[in-house]
Formats: C-alpha cells, structure tokens, sequence
C-alpha cells in the first residue's frame, strides 16, 4: 500500500461525568471558560460512553464528521470541532514506522483532511453530559491519531474544554476538579485535574425520566443566566470557593455524609439560578421533584444522608450513594418508579422494603406509576478515556462510517 492510498485511523471511547460541583456560566466565551470552578465524578463506559473513530487520509478530500450513523455537514463551519482539530494537530509529533521510516511529520499531518465517526451508547443531548464524552473521545482519538504531547500537565484538558467545557472533566478518571483559570494565564489554566483515582465504594443510579432533546441548551441557558442572574455571579464569588474546598476534603476522607449535602445543595442551587434567570429556565419537571422527595424522605428515614441527587440541564436525575445502600436504593427507586429495563443490578422486584419506609416515602404522595422513569443505569466512577480496539466506526478501505445505530455495540 502507498503512502497515498493509506488510512491511519484510531478508535476511542470516553466517558460522561456527573458534576457534583456545577459549572453554569462562562467567564470567557471565546476561550470557553467558567465562571467558577466545578468538581465532578468520571463514570464507569460500560454502560454509558461515547466512542470515536478518526482517521486520515491523503485520499480523503474534506474533513467529514458522522454522528450516531448521520452525517453532519455543518461540521467544516464548527467552531468547537475545529478548536479540538487544531489544538490537537498543533501538537502532533512526526510519526515513524516499525522500520523508522518517517510517515508523516508534524506539519504534513496538518496538510491531511480527516473523517470522524462517533456514536453514543445513551440519548445525546438529553442531560446526560453526551457533549463531555463526545468531545472527550474526539480529543483522545486526535491526540492518539496524530501522536500528540502535552508541552504542561493537563494541556489536552484544555483543549476538550473549547469542544465543549464539561468534557475537559471527561479527560480523567476518579473525582476530578476543572480549575476556572484567568485570563492573566490566557486561560491555559482553566484544566481539569484528577482530585481523587477512584472511590471504590461509591456507586450512581441514573433515573432517565426523560431521553428527550432539551428545549434549552447549555451553552444558550447559560448565556442567559450570565446576562441576567445577580444570584449567579454571587455563587460564583461568594459559594463556589468554599464549596470546593469542602468538597475536596469530603472526596479525599471518603466522607460521603458531606459530599452527599454539598452534591443535593449544588443542585438545588444551580436550578435555583435557572429560575433566577430571566426569563427563567425550567431543566426539573414533576418527575425530578418527587424523586427528590424520595430522596429526602428515605435520609430522614435512615437519620443519615445515604442517598444524594443531582440534575443537570434535563430532568434526569443521578442519585449518588455507598455501595452498601446501592441495592435498597434501586429497589426503592424500582417500587416508586417501575422501568421496563434496569441495567447492571437486577433486584428492584427482589428486595423487600420497611413498612416504616413505604410510609414515609408515601407520605411525599408519590404514587408508585410505570413509565416515568425509563431507564434506570446502577453505574460507578472509572477511568478516562480508552482505546477501542473491537470497534471501529470508519470502513479501513474507504474511510467513511460504517457504523448504524441498530449495530450497536
Ligand atoms: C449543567 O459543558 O454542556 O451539566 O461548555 O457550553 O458546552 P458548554 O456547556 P456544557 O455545560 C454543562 C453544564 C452542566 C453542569 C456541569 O456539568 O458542570
């Protein structure tokens, strides 16, 4: 095979990741930059990544882009793929063969047009952080691709946050911090950073209440609150800081009583700013509040916090808890809101509940109704971004997608 007629094309997967300190506002929209500094948990891709393959070409005549199995012509105008594209080509190193033969050096693999195929293995855009593993997987694949080094710590980080600020968090496993950054650093500080590898015994139960597009979009709701919300800009200077802190000290004891309230008083006060924003934005519907309310009356229950939910911008919920609680969780998530299809534990019918639990859990009113919940992930932290070598989504001999939503791996 020529040089000319060759594909080199890498495939990787990457997570979501669930903030438990939120990052709503940017301080710079051109560099894609946050109002304040947020902390969030990397999940587990066994069930829920994004996974994309890059390749490229001298055959290949313009860059092209498959989302989910369809082809997005837009993507030659996008400014945040274009923002990854170059970021990552600007670090590309040359690259040998196994006899030490030069393929391509650094500037040639500028001159090379790229294809890009890339599906997600949940609903995209539905509240489920599919941007963070999406542009996280498409960082990956390109610094895989073109051989990519970091000139500091955290640099590829920096780069996934101009796709789209959450997946810079995607980048590591574990808890992981992204830093707000200044502008006097031209934001190359604005990164994520791992705080934590992993915390064995925390788990996450994913209620989809809804796999429904959003009405408001992150980047266009935030915008919004920026302009008009007085509440934002005091959490961001006044709340956030503290938050962090705590929050990090809660992750490194393993004390989940305190991650647990800042997680539930995080949320409550991001969705706080979306109904200060004006006009104001609604992410929860009824759905969202009674799980709340389950959530509230099963740690009154217990006298403890063992349970702690989060939304983002959708109303579908992430519940955080220890693995000794995961099961009774799910169970009690199971009787109030019955899914057709619970992945990874199967035990919502098995378990039985406290008399005294149903009862105070009755008490919110929540009527036990099939349908509102639609799926239910039991998931955990993991690592960050994996190579695939099972899966490829572009045909190696022409380089165009292969992939279809019914071939789902
Ligand atoms: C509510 O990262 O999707 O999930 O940077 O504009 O792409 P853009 O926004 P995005 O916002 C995520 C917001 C959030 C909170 C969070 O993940 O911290």
């Amino acid at each position: 095979m020529t040089k000319q007629d060759t594909i080199y094309m890498v495939t990787m997967s990457a997570p979501t990741n669930i903030a438990v300190i939120k990052y709503w506002g940017k301080a710079s929209v051109e560099y894609n930059t946050p109002l304040n500094s947020s902390l969030s948990v990397t999940l587990d891709q066994s069930e829920l990544r994004a996974v994309t393959t890059v390749a490229v070409s001298k055959q290949f005549t313009k860059n092209r882009f498959w989302l989910n199995g369809i082809e997005d012509d837009n993507i030659r105008q996008n400014k945040r793929f274009l923002a990854c594209l170059e970021g990552i080509q600007a670090l590309a190193q040359d690259h040998y063969d196994e006899e030490n033969n030069l393929v391509y050096s650094k500037e040639e693999w500028k001159q090379l047009h790229v294809h890009v195929s890339s599906y997600n293995t949940f609903p995209t855009a539905a509240g489920l952080a599919s941007s963070a593993a999406g542009y996280a997987a498409l960082v990956a694949a390109l610094c895989e691709l073109y051989h990519a080094v970091e000139t500091f710590p955290g640099q590829f980080s920096t780069i996934a946050r101009q796709g789209s600020g959450s997946a810079c968090r995607s980048m590591y496993g574990g808890i992981v911090a992204w830093r707000k950054g200044s502008p006097e650093q031209h934001w190359q500080d604005s990164k994520a950073e791992q705080v934590l590898e992993d915390w064995p015994q925390l788990r996450a139960l994913l209620l989809v209440v809804s796999d429904r597009k959003k009405d408001t979009s992150s980047t266009t709701g935030m915008q919004t609150s920026v302009e008009t919300s007085l509440l934002l800009k005091h959490r961001a200077e006044c709340i956030v800081p503290e938050r962090m802190q705590a929050m990090e000290e809660a992750c490194s004891k393993h004390d989940f009583a305190t991650f647990a309230q800042i997680t539930m008083q995080e949320s409550n006060q991001f969705h706080a700013t979306c109904l200060d924003t004006y006009p104001p934005i609604f992410y929860m519907n009824d759905i969202s509040r009674d799980i709340i309310r389950i959530v509230t009356a099963y740690n009154a229950w217990a006298g403890e916090c063992r349970a702690a939910y989060t939304f983002d911008a959708g109303p579908n919920a992430v519940i955080y808890c220890l693995d000794t609680h995961v099961t009774h969780l799910a169970a009690l998530f199971g009787h109030y809101f019955p899914v057709s299809s619970t992945t990874s534990l199967d035990i919502a019918s098995v378990l039985p509940l406290e008399e005294t639990l149903l009862q105070a859990c009755n008490a919110t009113g929540r009527i036990p109704r099939e349908g509102d919940v639609q799926t239910m992930y039991v998931t955990k932290p993991g690592p960050g971004p994996q190579p695939v070598t099972d899966v490829c989504n572009l045909d190696p001999h022409t380089g165009l997608n292969c992939y279809h939503p019914m071939s789902k791996k």
